[in-house]
C-alpha cells in the first residue's frame, strides 16, 4: 500500500519495519479524539481562508461518517497506515476525495497526537476522579454503619493502642482524597492545546489557536512549539498520580488480605467478591484484593516506563514518544478497573466487631491509658511510664489483663492507684480519650466524618 508520506521513497517499507512500527494496534482508542481534534482543525483551516466553507462541510460530513464507520467496526486497521490518524485521514480520502488532502495543511502528526491524548487524558482523568468519589463515598458509609466497633491500632503489626474501625477507614478516605485532589492537579496542566505547533516550529498559516482551544474545550493554548510537540509531563504527572494511587488500593488490600484471614478475623468478603481454591474445598480466598496489590507493580512499572522514555530525548517529537500510550492506555484501564472492583467490594464486606475488640484487648494495648492514669495522679510521665511497665511485666509473669489485677496488687507498684484505674484501662476509656482533632475518640470521629462527607 503507498503510503502518505511516501513522495520521497523509492522502495516500500519492509514488512518487518512496518510490523515494528506500527502504533495502530492500540491507538486506535484515541479515534474519536483524532476525529474531534480534526473537526477543529478544519474550521481553524475555514477560517483562515485555506479551504473553503463548501470544502469545510464535506470534510466535516466526511469526519463524522469515518467515525461512525470506525464505531461499526466497518474499518479494517492495517498496520501498512501505521497509526489512527492515517487511518483516519485515508478513509475520509477515500470517502470525500480532493478536500480531504487538504486537511493536513498546517498541521503534523507531532502536534495532533499530543492533542489527541491530551484529550483523551481529560476525559479519563474526570471518569477516574468521579469514581474515586464514589468510592469514597462507599468507603464513608462502612464507616458511619461502624462506628461504634472498636479494633486494634498496630504499629510494627503489634496490637499498640485501641482505635475505631472508622477512624481506620477514614485514614484511607484521607489518602484517596489527596489522590483524587493529584488528579485534579494533573488534569489542570494536561488542559494545554497544542495544535498549531505543527511538526515543531509553528505551522506556516494564520490559524486561529484560542478558537481552536475553546472549541476543543482546552483553558489554555502552548506558549512554545517546540515544548508542545515533546512535552509528555502529563503523562509522567498522571502516571505518578496512579501509582501513588494504587500504592493506596495495595496497602489497603494488603490489609483487607491479613483480616480476612482466619488469624485475624476481623472481616468478611462476600461470596460475590471472592473466590474458591480448585483443590481445597474450605477456602474463600481474597484475590481480588490480591489482584489489586499485584496490579500495583504494572502501574508503577509504567511510570517508571514513562520517565525511561523521556529522560534522554532531545528536542523536540522522536519516535521514542509514541511508546508513551501502551502504558497510559494500561495504567487508566488498570486504575478503573481497580476502583471499580474495590468499590464493589467494600459495599459489602462484613465486620466483625466482637473479634476486633477480643484482639484490642490483647497485648496490653491500653497500657499508655495507664501511665496517663498516673500522670494525672501527679506522677512525672516517664516514672508514670516505667511503673506501667512493671505491671505490664508483672501481669505477663500471672498471664493476667491489666483490667484483673487487684487493687492490692496495683499497689505493689503505686500506692496512688486508686479503684477507678479499671475504667481508666478499658477500651472505651482509652479512645474516648483522644478527644482530640484528628484523634479517635468517637465524638471526633463523627465530626470528622462530617468534615469528610462535606469534602466529598
Ligand atoms: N504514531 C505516532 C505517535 O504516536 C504519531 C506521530 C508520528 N510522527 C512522526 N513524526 N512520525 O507518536
Amino acid at each position: 500500500m503507498s503510503k502518505l508520506w511516501s513522495g520521497r521513497f523509492t522502495a516500500d517499507t519492509a514488512k518487518e519495519a512496518q510490523n515494528f512500527t506500527e502504533s495502530i494496534s492500540s491507538d486506535w482508542q484515541l479515534y474519536k479524539y483524532d476525529i474531534r481534534v480534526s473537526l477543529a482543525h478544519a474550521g481553524a483551516l475555514r477560517k483562515a481562508k485555506i479551504i473553503s466553507p463548501a470544502e469545510y462541510r464535506k470534510i466535516a460530513a466526511g469526519l463524522k461518517a469515518v467515525a461512525k464507520a470506525i464505531e461499526r467496526g466497518r474499518i479494517k486497521f492495517n498496520p501498512a497506515l501505521e497509526d489512527i490518524h492515517m487511518h483516519i485521514e485515508n478513509a475520509l480520502i477515500r470517502r470525500i476525495g480532493a478536500a480531504a488532502k487538504k486537511l493536513h495543511t498546517g498541521r503534523s502528526r507531532n502536534d495532533q497526537v499530543a492533542t489527541d491524548i491530551r484529550l483523551y487524558l481529560k476525559d479519563k482523568l474526570t471518569l477516574l476522579s468521579g469514581q474515586l468519589s464514589v468510592f469514597c463515598a462507599v468507603l464513608l458509609e462502612q464507616a458511619e454503619k461502624n462506628k461504634n466497633l472498636v479494633m486494634p491500632g498496630h504499629t510494627h503489626l503489634q496490637i499498640a493502642q485501641p482505635v475505631l474501625l472508622a477512624h481506620h477507614i477514614l485514614a484511607y478516605v484521607e489518602m484517596f482524597l489527596r489522590d483524587r485532589e493529584r488528579l485534579a492537579g494533573v488534569l489542570r496542566r494536561t488542559d494545554v492545546l497544542p495544535l498549531g505547533s505543527a511538526a515543531l516550529a509553528g505551522a506556516a498559516y494564520p490559524l486561529d489557536r484560542q478558537a481552536v482551544a475553546r472549541e476543543l474545550g482546552f483553558a489554555a493554548v502552548s506558549e512554545n512549539s517546540l515544548d508542545a510537540v515533546s512535552d509528555r509531563d502529563f503523562l509522567a504527572e498522571f502516571q505518578a498520580a496512579a501509582a501513588l494511587l494504587m500504592t493506596h488500593l495495595s496497602r489497603m488490600s494488603e490489609e483487607l488480605i491479613l483480616w480476612n484471614s482466619a488469624q485475624f478475623g476481623y472481616v468478611e468478603l462476600s461470596d460475590s467478591y471472592a473466590t474458591g481454591s480448585s483443590i481445597m474445598p474450605q477456602k474463600k480466598n481474597p484475590d481480588i484484593p490480591e489482584l489489586v496489590r499485584g496490579k500495583t507493580g504494572r502501574v508503577i512499572g509504567n511510570m517508571l516506563n514513562i520517565l525511561t522514555v523521556l529522560k534522554g530525548l532531545p528536542l523536540a517529537y522522536n519516535r521514542d514518544l509514541q511508546e508513551d500510550k501502551q502504558p497510559l492506555f494500561d495504567t487508566v484501564d488498570t486504575v478503573l478497573s481497580c476502583l471499580l472492583v474495590m468499590t464493589g467490594l467494600w459495599q459489602t464486606v462484613r465486620f466483625n466487631g466482637v473479634k476486633m475488640a477480643e484482639d484490642a484487648e490483647k497485648g496490653f494495648s491500653t497500657a499508655t491509658d495507664l501511665a496517663d492514669y498516673l500522670v494525672r495522679k501527679n506522677i512525672p510521665f516517664r516514672e508514670a511510664h516505667k511503673i506501667a511497665g512493671q505491671l505490664v511485666r508483672y501481669c505477663l509473669e500471672y498471664d493476667k489483663k491489666l483490667t484483673e489485677l487487684s487493687l492490692p496488687e496495683y499497689w505493689k507498684f503505686s500506692r496512688r492507684i486508686g479503684a477507678d484505674v479499671k475504667t481508666a484501662v478499658s477500651l472505651a476509656a482509652s479512645v474516648n480519650a483522644r478527644d482530640i482533632y484528628g484523634g479517635t475518640a468517637p465524638l471526633q470521629v463523627a465530626a470528622a466524618l462530617r468534615r469528610a462527607r462535606r469534602r466529598l
